[in-house]
């Protein structure tokens, strides 16, 4: 279905010195900076196949995503979705793939978001009769019913995001680019964000590529992963124990009512753990603990709190796919 090889792709950045000598220095000569967003990046996704294509800021997640979709020229390489190179062919290209991309809203801002979706249904030529059926199922699987008729810039971001999705979805796509789907909103929308996704992939085999920096969505979405680091591809294959091989430190931050009622020497856990599994830390009225979860439960550690100190405030972070990437590296897991 997506077939990707050897793609590259340059930006050119044009430097300017600062000040006004140096934006007229610049009429005359200016200083070009290559920068290489993603080298030599080669994948095939089969139909019905749903990928988290993952890597820190920068990495070239987004440069991927945006020549698949037609909207970047690669420099070199070859890139075909569905049969067609999408650079080459963006109006064919379009009619079977739909984009979300999470930071900025491609809905407009002025209408009501039902009048979005008619003006869709005359881009790509839907038959009436599908239309219906079509937004009867978005409607139901995304909840629009209740924002339906507002104006799209009086919506919540979580109502903007399943808006977005449906616009994306309309036309009933093969494939499906989501780019950051789950950015900014809260666990709750979060979670119907991912069921609709899980859904439509389940119940129409849409192929799904999907870039995240939340390791909840890749894992409760996902089987196969592709990483990029620096723009170069270093892992592809399944997820299955990501977490647990190399998610493994947990923190925990809880603030206390009293400044005085806990120091470090009188912290007692109970059990002996060398400073690479359990790190304390101690800042005016906070502790962050950070400890590996598979030698100790989070249960534990909470305990242990809860029996020293009377706590105000507790949260408790999972690792980040940067730290999970480091620690893939250190592992020899990724091909650098
Ligand atoms: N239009 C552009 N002009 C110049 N450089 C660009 C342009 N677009 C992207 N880049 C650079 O290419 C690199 C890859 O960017 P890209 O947006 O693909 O990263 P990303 O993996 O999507 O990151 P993030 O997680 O922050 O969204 C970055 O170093 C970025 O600064
Ligand atoms: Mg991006």
């Amino acid at each position: 279905m997506i077939y990707v090889e050897n793609l590259s792709k340059e930006f050119c950045i044009y430097k300017r010195q600062p000040g006004i000598l140096g934006s007229l220095k610049g009429i005359f000569k200016r200083d070009i900076e290559i920068k290489k967003a993603i080298e030599n990046i080669s994948f095939n996704i089969n139909k019905g196949e749903m990928v988290g294509y993952i890597g820190a800021n920068g990495a070239g997640k987004s440069t991927t995503i945006k020549i698949m979709t037609g909207i970047l020229t690669p420099t070199s390489g070859k890139c075909q979705v569905n049969g067609i190179t999408p650079y080459e062919n963006r109006t064919a290209n379009a009619q079977h793939i739909g984009v979300v991309f999470g930071q900025r809203t491609q809905l407009w801002w002025d209408l009501p978001l039902s009048e979005t979706f008619t003006i869709l249904k005359k881009i790509y030529n839907i038959p009436e009769d599908q239309y219906n059926t079509r937004m009867e199922f978005l409607s139901e699987v995304l909840d629009l019913d209740s924002f339906i008729k507002y104006p799209v810039r009086t919506l919540s971001l979580g109502q903007r995001m399943r808006a977005d999705l449906a616009s994306a979805l309309i036309h009933n796509p093969k494939v499906l680019f989501l780019d950051e789907p789950t950015i900014g909103l809260d666990i709750v929308v979060k979670e119907k964000i991912r069921k609709a996704i899980k859904f439509i992939n389940q119940e129409y085999e849409t192929t799904i590529i999907l870039t995240t920096h939340d390791l909840q969505d890749i894992e409760e979405l996902c089987d196969r992963i592709i990483i990029i680091d620096s723009g170069k591809k270093v892992y592809d294959g399944n997820i299955k124990n990501i977490k647990k091989d190399y998610g493994y430190i947990t923190t925990i931050e809880a603030t206390f009512s009293n400044k005085n009622d806990l120091s470090l020497s009188n912290l007692s856990f109970g059990f002996k753990l060398d400073s690479q599994d359990l790190n304390l830390n101690i800042e005016d009225n906070k502790i962050i603990i950070r400890f590996n979860n598979k030698k100790v439960a989070v249960s534990q550690i909470i305990a242990c709190l809860i029996n020293e100190v009377q706590i105000k405030d507790l949260h408790i972070y999972e690792m980040g796919i940067e730290d999970i990437i480091k620690n893939m590296y250190k592992a020899g897991e990724l091909n650098a």
